[in-house]
């Protein structure tokens, strides 16, 4: 697609940012907004790009952040800062960006909605017309309220999945199935059916950070945000819980062989940024266990955090060949259609510990393997 627009002379890159910022009417800001040591937002990126834009601005323009700032970010920090170099007129927006990793270019091109926070409508009506081929609600907002809109997003679906994740902790007591309650529930249309996969918790470059992030802006600014605690405390209870589960099935867990297939926060990414995966890895490393790591992409990165102790493989049957237990920590689709009767042959003990509930636990049984899911309870039927 880039080649393509390059050709087409659509597209035009350049390390010249005062060029750049000349010739064009409208500046997107989309650098990154890491979380700082303390939790909060470390907005080094956006404050220097911001001073580069106030220096080299000739004419009035329209500033776009599309970077995820606090609420209170576009006016009170780049507007000032960009005011400070330049005294003419601009205008600014904030255009959050609701893209998953993965699946960048999908999302951004069929988006649920665009949300545009403005301060003046005019510049509203200039950024709905660049989108006007993207076919969905546009929303004009104003600045705070978009830039509070990506926040409460992330916030609501991290919720969504610690929510569902405790209703699996509960279903594994009650002998009920979370795969069907999800299912249940999501078929109302009130809840919807996405975002209900219960698993070993919510990881990321995303999630941890903003959830972290908007808890300190609401604290900061005198509100305890409960749920939103318990939505991430929740998170760190699921990676903890497998790990009850995993020393529960052994006497002791030292010097026992653990295939872990998937390393990267979840499918079709090479990012082990939070990473439940490496978590558990870690965790299951202080007590001994010797792991043995696939990931069709993320084994270079997690080489990085998991390196020194941990076997790296280049096939699963490679991984799980003489391990104690698989455990499957990543939700990749090709997971699922890999020679599970050769797993089984080829580990030392059948015990399949599914982290992602990708398999089918009947079939799974069949095969031969003691299957252990997440709010499953498949062990008692036959
Ligand atoms: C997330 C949001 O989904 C995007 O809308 C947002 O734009 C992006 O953050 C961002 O702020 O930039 P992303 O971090 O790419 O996107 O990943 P998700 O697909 O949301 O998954 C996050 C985590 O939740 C993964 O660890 C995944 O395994 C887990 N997950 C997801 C579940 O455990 N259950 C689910 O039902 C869905």
């Amino acid at each position: 697609m880039v080649r393509r627009n390059i050709k087409e002379k659509r597209l035009f890159l350049n390390t010249n940012l005062g060029k750049s910022i000349q010739e064009t009417k409208i500046i997107f800001i989309c650098v990154g907004t890491p979380s700082a040591k303390d939790g909060t937002v470390d907005l080094g990126c956006i404050k220097e790009v911001a001073e580069e834009i106030g220096k080299n601005i000739r004419r009035p323009k329209i500033i776009v952040i599309k970077s995820t700032v606090p609420m209170g970010t576009v006016r009170n920090l780049v507007v000032k800062i960009i005011s400070k170099y330049w005294k003419g007129n601009f205008e600014i927006a904030s255009n959050p960006e609701f893209l998953r990793e993965g699946n960048a270019v999908f999302d951004f091109l069929n988006p649920d909605r665009v949300v545009i926070g403005v301060n003046s409508s005019e510049t509203g009506k200039v950024l709905v017309k660049l989108y006007r081929k993207i076919k969905c609600p546009k929303i004009i907002t104003t600045l705070e309220s978009a830039e509070m809109i990506k926040y409460a997003s992330n916030a609501f679906l991290a919720t969504k999945i610690s929510f569902i994740n405790e209703i699996a902790n509960i279903c594994e007591k009650e002998g009920a199935d979370v795969e069907e309650v999800a299912r249940g529930i999501g078929l109302d249309k009130r809840i919807g059916p996405h975002f209900l996969k219960a698993g070993i918790g919510w990881g990321g470059s995303c999630f941890p950070k903003d959830l972290k992030a908007f808890r300190q802006i609401a604290g900061m600014d005198g509100y305890n945000f409960r749920l939103l605690k318990s939505t991430i405390e929740v998170n760190n209870y699921q990676k903890k819980r497998i790990i009850g589960k995993i020393k529960s099935l052994f006497p002791s867990v030292k010097n026992k062989k653990i295939a872990l297939l998937g390393l990267a926060f979840k499918e079709n990414t090479d990012d082990v940024r939070e990473s439940p995966a490496l978590e558990i890895a870690k965790k299951l490393q202080r007590l001994g266990a010797v792991v043995k790591g696939y990931d069709p992409k993320a084994i270079e990165n997690a080489k990085k955090v998991i390196g020194e102790k941990a076997i790296f493989c280049n096939s699963p049957y490679q991984a799980v060949k003489g391990a104690d237990a698989v455990i499957i920590a990543t939700e990749w689709r090709q997971f699922k259609y890999l020679n599970w009767k050769k797993i089984k042959n080829l580990l030392n003990n059948p015990l399949l510990i599914d982290g992602r509930n990708l398999m089918d636990p009947l079939k799974m049984k069949k095969i031969g393997f003691r299957y252990i899911g997440v709010g499953r309870n498949y062990e008692k039927l036959n």
